[in-house]
């Protein structure tokens, strides 16, 4: 399936990586909206870790994290380390620096969250002392929306005041969900809408070649 729209969002997730300065976005939306569609888009030709936690065990996820940054980096080496906290991570990867800005994104955040309710002030220690002065852009990313406010957005998270920026999205728009389809009637394509909504997993499944609507 092809990527369709989600151009305001992508130019705000550019100029944050654009930026001189370190940049820390939050993404939040319901289930199947397409946050880790963006975010793979997004990250596409750019030096990045992408990393979707889970429900597992903390200890199991940072190991599982260790792996996926080795390689995403490259590095044969860290597959070999012991490391069992976040910081030690951290610090690792940026005991080199990168041509690039590195982006790391977090995807289903609030699992992590759910797992270690220390998570957000470990993340928040993590980003004063490492992540603030380097040339990366940390991307956290969840569906859970009152978890996220609760873990990232509220004043009361550790991690209020951090961001640099936060996406809220949304199911598509009409006009955007005009362009998954190829027929270009737009009394037909409105009806759709009203059955179907923004949601882009539920237009996926949406077979216009197949439906006959009796109005
Ligand atoms: N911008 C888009 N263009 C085309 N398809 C999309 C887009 N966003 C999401 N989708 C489709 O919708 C489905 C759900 O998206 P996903 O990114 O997994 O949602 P989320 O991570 O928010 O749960 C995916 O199968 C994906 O192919
Ligand atoms: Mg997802």
């Amino acid at each position: 399936m092809k990527f369709i729209n989600r151009e305001r969002e992508l130019e705000t997730l550019e100029k944050e990586y654009s930026k001189k300065s370190s940049s820390f976005v939050v993404i939040y939306g319901r289930r199947r909206v397409g946050k880790t569609t963006l975010i793979e888009k997004f990250i596409q030709n750019k030096p990045s870790i992408y990393f979707l936690a889970d429900l597992q065990n903390e200890k199991l996820q940072i190991e599982r994290f260790k792996t996926v940054v080795a390689e995403s980096l490259d590095d044969k080496l860290l597959k070999s380390l012991q490391i069992d906290n976040w910081e030690t991570m951290f610090n690792y990867i940026f005991q080199k620096e990168y041509k690039e800005k590195l982006v790391i994104a977090i995807d289903e955040f609030q699992y992590l969250a759910k797992v270690n309710k220390a998570i957000p002030s470990i993340f928040q220690s993590v980003w004063d002392t490492v992540l603030k002065n380097k040339d990366v852009m940390l991307i956290l990313s969840g569906s859970l929306i009152s978890l996220m406010y609760n873990i990232a957005l509220n004043y009361t998270s550790p991690l209020y005041g951090r961001r640099t920026s936060q996406i809220k999205l949304s199911p598509v728009n009409f006009f955007e969900f005009r362009k998954f389809f190829s027929i270009k009637d737009n009394d037909k394509l409105l009806q759709f809408y009203s059955i179907i909504g923004g949601v882009p997993k539920y237009i996926e499944f949406f077979d216009e070649k197949r439906v006959y609507l009796k109005i």
